[in-house]
């Protein structure tokens, strides 16, 4: 049944139309606002806007539900594997068996570069971030493979891209590395899998061989998959947002690369770590850094806390604490950073100011765990998280420019500026 919900403000009524999700979630349809009455809202942050409908991820946050096409993210982190459930955001579906072959073959197919790409690489600084390095890459793409920049794809040609996309980030991300520590390019090998492949093109060299270990292959995997997509975040707002230009989907996910990389999104997990160790070199004493978290005069944080949509916990950051272990044990790392963290964790989720705030450890804080392990250095840490989140970006991509009700991006404001004055020549003015 149709609903409404009711506005009253200035002496009249208007109606708003409800809009209500399969899962009960409910919103008021306030796209004629303005045109009915003149006004706009205002939400900062977007915390309480949807700019979309989508059938892509549905997150409870008050109950730490996390699921990928009605999927829930504790199956596919056990049972699934990366490109297994890439396959299934973009496509709404789980594969066959073929069609799941396609894709791992595409991906094999379609990692190598274009040669000329490989010369961009000399022209950064040693020590360029390289989530600068690889937006551009990204972006560059679009350069070399036309044929995907189309306004308008048909459902092959998406196809395409998106193995394309996914196939060359992992190849660029590894180059990067592989750049910032002065070693040649390792090429992509047609016998491994997904992640095992990325693992080779990260510590191979010519001179030996990197041995794969598939129990630290799993855990990885397992963290791309936890990554996959995670609805409209900051930088899944901003694929939406440059790709209802019908900008294609190079240049769209290159944006979100940069969104991704701040210290509140997907920045986070390198900082966490760079925290843990601030912790530790000073004393480690935990307590003090906790004061300072809640202390309003500081501006420190503490880093892989909070989340604006998880205020239980966060179901990633429930399964990745238990792969961290895992990880540790089977390297026979005895981390003193893990000892902090698990720590900061168990006194922050006793402290009143993070009770009443409802601020859990969220996916980042364990994962940089994992990653440093594995000797991923530190600045590559969101560079996994966008390689992890690659089949979202896309999907979302897909879902927006398929919409029938699809329109530019383009948000209103209220001025807060000056009234309008005159111009002041230079001699008059004081
Ligand atoms: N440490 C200390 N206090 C915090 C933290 C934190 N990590 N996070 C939030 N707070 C406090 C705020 O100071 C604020 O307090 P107040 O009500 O007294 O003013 C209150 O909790 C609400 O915080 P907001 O910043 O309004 O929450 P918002 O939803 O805007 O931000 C965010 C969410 C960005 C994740 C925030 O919690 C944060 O900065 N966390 C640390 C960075 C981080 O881990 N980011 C990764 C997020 S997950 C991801 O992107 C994959």
């Amino acid at each position: 049944m149709d609903e409404n919900a009711k506005l009253s403000f200035d002496g009249k009524t208007i109606e708003l139309p409800i809009i209500t999700g399969t899962e009960g979630e409910k919103g008021l349809d306030i796209s004629k606002l303005r045109k009915e009455t003149g006004y706009i809202t205002v939400d900062p942050g977007f915390s309480n806007t949807g700019s979309c409908t989508s059938a892509i991820t549905y997150i409870d946050g008050e109950k730490g539900i996390l699921r990928h096409r009605g999927i829930p993210i504790e199956q596919l982190a056990e049972k699934s594997t990366f490109v297994e459930t890439a396959y299934l955001v973009i496509h709404d579906r789980l594969p066959l068996k073929e069609e799941l072959e396609f894709y791992s073959k595409g991906f094999t197919k379609h990692s190598m570069i274009h040669e000329d790409m490989k010369t961009f690489f000399r022209g950064y600084p040693q020590n360029a971030h390289p989530m600068a390095i690889l937006s551009a890459m990204v972006c560059s793409l679009s350069c070399y493979y036309p044929e995907f920049i189309k306004a308008e794809p048909t459902d092959d040609e998406i196809e395409n891209i998106a193995i394309e996309l996914m196939a060359k980030v992992r190849t660029i991300a590894a180059y990067t590395y592989k750049k910032s520590i002065g070693e040649p390019f390792v090429y992509p090998r047609a016998d491994l899998r997904y992640v095992a492949n990325f693992m080779h093109m990260m510590f191979s060299s010519p001179v030996k061989e990197y041995k794969i270990d598939p129990e630290i292959v799993k855990a990885l995997e397992t963290l791309f998959i936890l990554h996959v997509d995670h609805e409209q975040n900051c930088s899944t707002s901003t694929v939406r947002l440059v790709g209802s230009s019908r900008a294609n989907l190079f240049a769209s996910v290159s944006s979100a690369i940069c969104a991704l990389w701040g210290p509140l999104h997907g920045g986070a997990n390198q900082k966490v770590v760079e925290m843990l160790q601030r912790i530790h070199d000073d004393g480690g004493d935990v307590d003090k850094y906790i004061a300072k978290a809640k202390d309003k005069n500081s501006s420190f944080r503490l880093m892989g806390f909070g989340h604006r949509v998880y205020k239980n916990f966060d179901p990633r950051a429930l399964l990745i604490k238990d792969q961290c272990k895992m990880v540790l044990d089977r390297l026979g790392i005895h981390d003193p950073l893990l000892d902090i963290a698990v720590k900061l964790q168990e006194k922050a989720l006793k402290d009143d100011y993070f009770k009443e705030r409802k601020l859990y450890p969220n996916v980042d804080f364990y994962s940089g765990i994992i990653y440093k392990a594995v000797g991923i250095p530190l600045a590559m840490f969101p560079v996994l998280f966008a390689i992890g989140r690659m089949p979202g970006w896309i999907a979302q991509w897909k879902e927006m420019i398929e919409s029938p009700c699809a329109r530019i991006g383009r948000p209103r404001q209220i001025y807060t500026g000056e009234n309008k004055r005159d111009y002041i020549p230079m001699e008059k003015r004081s």
